[in-house]
């Protein structure tokens, strides 16, 4: 798998950076994951401008307007380079991967304060095959709630994911698929996904703020929903109310639309995907196919 670092295209195994990175010393970046389909990516633009955003929001720079458009250049050349943009001849499928996208503020000796010299940003991309979780998405997940311990900047997609991963773990241990971070009563995220239910044929999602991240797949599913004449509020959901919600689900780049059958082990709703859940999972598999249409055309 050839992969970018600072410039160059490298085998993985070759790719190396600092161990004075403030990436690996102090989780000082920034990522993306970029959802991709016959060598197209989804939403590309709106996941360059979160990225520009959160490069503002750390005060990273050295990494001018111009080059960071043309980290899209370099991610189609990886899928170009690792043979990602073809579909696999024997099933008939489109090619699906994902880019992994990091930007960190860069080698420097150890200080907590931005260091004195201005360092050069490290900036590395991966492309790798993706398999969706069809099965899960046909059948539904189930999920756990949990505190919401982030820090009050959840809207920077930074690569400090420590209480993601722990709450992940914690949903593996209980069997369930995802943990949805409950503060103040009201949830917020899921560990790597946004959070929506259903409640009288409705779509509720938390309105945002610096609580969680902006999603670039609740962008779309907002849009698809009010596209289809499903009505859609941005407004906080509290956890109590979950228990009257006829359906959950959840998004993200890599989870598409992923139905929550179970939360805290009761039941949504009659505890199978429900009818909101499939239309906006049927308009998001649309969306995805024109990419790989617009590509045969
Ligand atoms: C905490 C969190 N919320 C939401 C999402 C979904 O965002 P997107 O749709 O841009 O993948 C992610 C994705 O990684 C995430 O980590």
């Amino acid at each position: 798998m050839l992969v970018y670092l600072n410039g160059t295209y490298v085998p993985k195994e070759r790719a190396t950076i600092s161990v004075d990175d403030r990436g690996f010393i102090f989780g000082d970046g920034v990522y993306e994951v970029i959802r991709a389909r016959d060598g197209q990516l989804f939403e590309a633009a709106a996941h360059f401008e979160r990225l520009a955003a959160g490069l503002d929001a750390l005060e990273i720079q050295g990494l001018a307007r111009a080059e960071l458009q043309t980290l899209e250049t370099i991610a189609r050349e990886l899928l170009e380079r690792n043979g990602l943009v073809q579909g696999n001849g024997e099933s008939g499928g489109a090619s699906e991967a994902t880019i992994y996208l990091q930007v960190t503020r860069g080698a420097a000796p150890r200080t907590h304060a931005f260091p004195r010299v201005a360092t050069t940003p490290t900036v590395y991309l991966a492309a790798s095959p993706f398999t969706p979780a069809v099965a899960l998405q046909e059948r539904g997940g189930t999920a756990i709630t949990l505190p919401d311990v982030r820090w009050a900047r959840c809207n920077i997609k930074t690569i400090n994911l420590v209480p993601n991963v722990l709450a992940k773990q914690r949903a593996v241990e209980a069997g369930a698929t995802e943990a949805i971070f409950v503060r103040d009563g009201a949830i917020t995220d899921g560990a790597s996904t946004n959070v929506f239910a259903v409640f009288d044929g409705e779509v509720r999602t938390p309105p945002l703020s610096t609580y969680l991240l902006p999603g670039i797949t609740r962008r779309v599913v907002l849009d698809l929903a009010a596209e289809s004449g499903i009505p859609v509020r941005e407004q906080p959901v509290l956890l109590e109310e979950l228990a009257r919600a006829d359906e959950l689900f959840l998004t993200g780049t890599t989870t598409d639309v992923q139905p929550v059958c179970e939360l805290d082990g009761r039941r949504i709703g009659a505890g199978t995907p429900g009818p909101v859940t499939r239309r906006l999972q049927s308009a998001l598999a649309g969306r995805l196919a024109g990419l790989a249409r617009a590509v045969a055309s």
